[in-house]
Order: structure tokens, then C-alpha cells, then sequence
């Protein structure tokens, strides 16, 4: 069963620097490496597509202080790292509410978002002022708009055409979804598109979160058996 599409919660950061006496930014500091190496790893093993929740709609609540640094974290690191995300062939989507970041910010996404790999691998969707509620309220304003413009009949409302306004829609649903840092909740991450994935939360904390343990995740995804609604005999009997 090969893994179309993988999610991550990034959590923990805070906590791990706390654990060092040191300020939370001191740990999404050191989260940016996992980054870096969990977008290796799932290029390396062919992983079409991977999701990463950076910036909940939610996150905007921290402190005044916080918020300012993950924004110049987020600003840096994209200069940093497009370069050689491009040379392993990683093209890189911003997902969320993109209106609400400084215009320096959205530029910088956009013209990011608009150098291709010249030769594809792998989507990065990175995931900043997203709110899977945001993502099923804006995808219900788009399909409305394009009711009352006749561009769609009511009739033809289904999973399929509704699933089309949504961010990702041109990727297949997720099949993994990791959260790290113990907490057993999905925050307001995807929700529409983790409906069948399966999911794994961890209690490594965000940078400490290194190769060995996503690979030992993925070998486990391996092992579950997803039945999608049909029984074990169905899914290991394949002319069912
Ligand atoms: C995740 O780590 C990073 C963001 C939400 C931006 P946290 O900052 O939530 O770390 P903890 O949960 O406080 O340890
Ligand atoms: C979820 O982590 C958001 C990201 C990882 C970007 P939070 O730390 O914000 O989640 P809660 O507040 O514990 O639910
Ligand atoms: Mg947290």
C-alpha cells in the first residue's frame, strides 16, 4: 500500500525549550531542522504529498511577542530553504487564510509558490492561519457563489463537487496523519480530508522527532489494516 499523502501536527516546540530553560522560540528554532528532515525523508521514500500544520488560526492568541518571531522564522526559513527544496524537486502550497500576514509575508509565499522544481517529486503544503472549520466555511462560500452564478446546479451538490472548493483538493485525501507531542486532539487541522486517515500520535516532541522516528511511524502505518467500511476477510481476499 503505497502512502499517497502524509499530515503532521507539529507539536511540542514550546515544551522542549522549556525543558532547556529555554524561550519557546528557542524550540521551533531547532522544529525547523525536523522540517527539514521529515521533507528528506518522505522525498526520499517517494511520498507524493505532505502537509504541515505550521500557524493554526488559533495561534494568533499567543503572545504578541511569539507570534512576531514565527513570522520572521517563517520569513527566513522559506529564503533558507526553497533553494534546495527545489533541487530535490519539492513544490511548495500555502494553505489558510493568507490575507491576514503582512504584505512582505504573502509576497514572499506567492513568488515562493510560483517557482516550480524542474523536475517534480514531491507537494509541500504548508499549513499557516489554517483552521479546518475556516476550510469548510470558505469552501461553502465559493460553491454558493458559484450557485447563484449558474455555474453549478444545487442537484449537483455531492462529496465530490462539494470536496473540489476545498484547499487541496487537486491531492488525494491523507492517509497518515501524525501529531507529535502527546496531545491526543486535531486542533482544528484538516478535518474533510483526514476522514479515512489513519492516525498516530506521538509523544516525541517536535525536534526531537528525527528520521528514525517518522520512518518507525510509516513502518507502523504498514502494519494497520484499513478496511474502509469492508470486513478483514474482504480487504485480504482481493476479488471482493
Ligand atoms: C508547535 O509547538 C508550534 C506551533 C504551534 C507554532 P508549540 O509551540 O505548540 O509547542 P508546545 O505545545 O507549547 O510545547
Ligand atoms: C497545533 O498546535 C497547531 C500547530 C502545530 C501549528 P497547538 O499547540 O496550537 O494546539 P493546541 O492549542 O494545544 O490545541
Ligand atoms: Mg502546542
Amino acid at each position: 500500500m503505497t502512502i499517497q499523502h502524509i499530515a503532521i501536527i507539529m507539536d511540542g516546540n514550546g515544551r522542549w525549550a522549556t525543558k532547556r530553560k529555554r524561550p519557546r522560540t528557542f524550540g521551533h528554532q531547532a522544529g525547523v531542522k525536523t522540517v527539514r528532515s521529515s521533507i528528506e525523508t518522505c522525498v526520499k521514500l517517494g511520498v507524493p504529498n505532505l502537509t504541515l500544520f505550521a500557524f493554526s488560526s488559533e495561534n494568533w492568541s499567543r503572545p504578541a511577542k511569539e507570534v512576531q518571531r514565527l513570522m520572521d522564522l517563517f520569513m527566513r526559513s522559506l529564503s533558507k530553504e526553497t533553494p534546495e527544496l527545489l533541487k530535490q524537486g519539492v513544490q511548495q502550497n500555502f494553505i489558510g487564510d493568507l490575507s491576514q500576514f503582512s504584505p512582505k509575508l504573502q509576497q514572499k509565499m506567492s513568488d515562493v509558490a510560483a517557482m516550480h522544481p524542474e523536475k517534480f517529486v514531491m507537494n509541500l503544503n504548508i499549513a499557516v492561519n489554517y483552521g479546518g472549520k475556516w476550510d469548510l466555511a470558505q469552501a461553502a462560500q465559493k460553491l454558493c457563489a458559484d450557485v447563484r452564478e449558474q455555474n453549478i446546479s444545487v442537484e449537483h451538490i455531492n462529496e465530490s463537487t462539494f470536496g473540489s472548493y476545498l484547499s487541496l483538493a487537486d491531492q488525494p485525501p491523507v492517509d497518515l496523519l501524525i501529531r507529535t507531542g502527546g496531545e491526543h486532539r486535531i486542533s482544528n487541522f484538516l478535518l474533510w480530508q483526514i476522514a479515512y486517515a489513519e492516525i498516530f500520535f506521538e509523544d516525541v516532541l517536535w525536534p526531537d522527532f528525527n528520521a528514525d522516528e517518522l520512518l518507525r511511524v510509516i513502518d507502523q502505518f504498514h502494519s494497520r489494516e484499513r478496511r474502509f467500511g469492508q470486513t478483514s476477510e474482504q480487504v485480504n481476499c482481493k476479488e471482493n
